[in-house]
């Protein structure tokens, strides 16, 4: 069977490979299996665990009106995470978790090829840049490839807790915009 986004789907229902499984449901990503574009969050919360789906709760909300400030729907991107389970009362997820989980990821990455990949908060930014801070890299795009940009930026949960960090996020993804034009206007 060809690996495709519906066949990972199938086989992550299956997978008991990280003790998140025995209390949590599989959260894979969603979106444009063609997307230029890939986001990738922490780990499911409640909403996310209820509904299998990833960025549905509050900080999905948010993140559906940030894109929508730089005119993208989530259809038009691919949207997932760095653990596929929702951890206990929604703590970080422990290193082991991110670790077993990280095929999975790699997984999606190697079918969507995203040009350009959008780490939201320090978990998805590590999975990239070991020694990189979110602090000095939001906003500025991250060579990892001669064909893959990495765009951090923090994680929309952190705004509905801070409310400074709300322009910060506007901001960067005025930032991202001007990025992709940019990449869309420089001939290859
Ligand atoms: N936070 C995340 O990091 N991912 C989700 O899917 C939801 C909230």
């Amino acid at each position: 069977m060809p690996l495709t986004l519906e066949t990972l789907q199938e086989k992550l229902k299956d997978w008991k490979g990280c003790k998140l499984a025995e209390t949590a449901n599989p959260v894979l990503g969603e979106g444009n299996p063609h997307a230029e574009i890939m986001f990738i969050g922490e780990a499911p919360g409640q909403r996310e665990d209820e509904q299998k789906r990833p960025f549905v709760g509050p900080a999905g909300k948010f993140l559906d009106e940030l894109l929508a400030s730089i005119g993208l729907k989530r259809e038009d991107v691919y949207i997932s995470n760095v653990v596929k389970y929702r951890p206990p009362n929604n703590r970080e997820p422990l290193p082991e978790e991110k670790e077993q989980c990280m095929p999975w990821l790699q997984l999606e990455i190697s079918l969507i090829k995203p040009k350009v990949i959008v780490p939201l908060g320090r978990h998805a930014l590590l999975h990239f840049f070991q020694k990189l801070g979110m602090t000095a890299a939001h906003g500025k795009p991250q060579k990892l490839t001669d064909e893959v940009t990495v765009f951090p930026i923090y994680h929309p949960a952190a705004a509905l807790h801070n409310g400074g960090l709300r322009q910060a996020l506007y901001d960067d993804f005025a930032a991202l915009k001007k990025f992709l034009d940019e990449r869309q206007s420089t001939p290859v």
